[in-house]
């Protein structure tokens, strides 16, 4: 009898990560990706302030408030907000959101910001990833203004014609920048992360 390969294939991934989220009360399989991400980057620390954007339905957050703790803060942004979990969010698209009430919620400049932000589908290629690369600019915008010299980001990319320049955008303002495909991301996916450490900071008059 054939042997099932062990982590082969798109459907076995994804089921292997939805029935572990299930188990263990997440509602999205997503946070494994910024499980590892976190693991591999040591993003998260007791007491960090973490901005998260694109938060719905809620397990990056929840993930992030367990591994900041009480001393810490996380503030969640997204069109709808996400249900059973305590938090603090802003119920709103990032392009209306002002760098000073982000500021303003966490009670001071974020440690982290965190973009899992994705728009649904059009079916067109080119018209989703240019409004995803949208998004990616549009968290970077935001981070620039409200992240503290030497914090981090960590953003969702879809690959496509637009996205190394964006990443190179990105590179700048950053002491070390790195990719992850973490194992929950489908390989069929053209979804991957970067990860930026040591915010060198930012000024208006730049
Ligand atoms: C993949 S989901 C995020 C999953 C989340 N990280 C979690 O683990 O539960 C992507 C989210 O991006 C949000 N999003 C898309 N466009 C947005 C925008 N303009 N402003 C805020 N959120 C947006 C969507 O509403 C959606 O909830």
């Amino acid at each position: 009898m054939a042997r099932k390969k062990k982590g082969g294939g798109a459907a076995y991934r994804g089921d292997r990560f939805t029935k572990k989220a299930k188990a263990q009360g997440y509602t999205a399989r997503s946070v494994y990706k910024l499980e590892e991400i976190d693991r591999k980057a040591r993003l998260l620390k007791p007491g960090m302030c973490v901005v998260d954007l694109g938060c719905f339905p809620g397990s990056w957050t929840r993930y992030v408030s367990q591994r900041v703790g009480l001393k810490g803060h996380v503030v969640g942004v997204d069109l709808e907000e996400p249900q059973g979990i305590v938090g603090n969010f802003i119920v709103r698209s990032v392009y209306e959101v002002e760098p000073e009430e982000l500021i303003e919620a966490i009670g001071g400049k974020a440690d982290v910001v965190l973009s899992d932000m994705a728009q649904s589908t059009s079916g067109q290629k080119d018209l989703d990833h240019l409004r995803q690369i949208g998004l990616v600019e549009r968290a970077h915008w935001l981070a620039q203004r409200v992240l503290k010299p030497g914090g981090s980001i960590v953003y969702k990319v879809f690959d496509g014609a637009d996205a190394n320049a964006c990443i190179a955008m990105i590179k700048q303002d950053f002491e070390s920048l790195k990719r992850y495909k973490p194992e929950a991301v489908r390989s069929v996916s053209r979804e991957f992360f970067v990860a930026g450490m040591g915010f060198k900071g930012f000024s208006e008059e730049e």
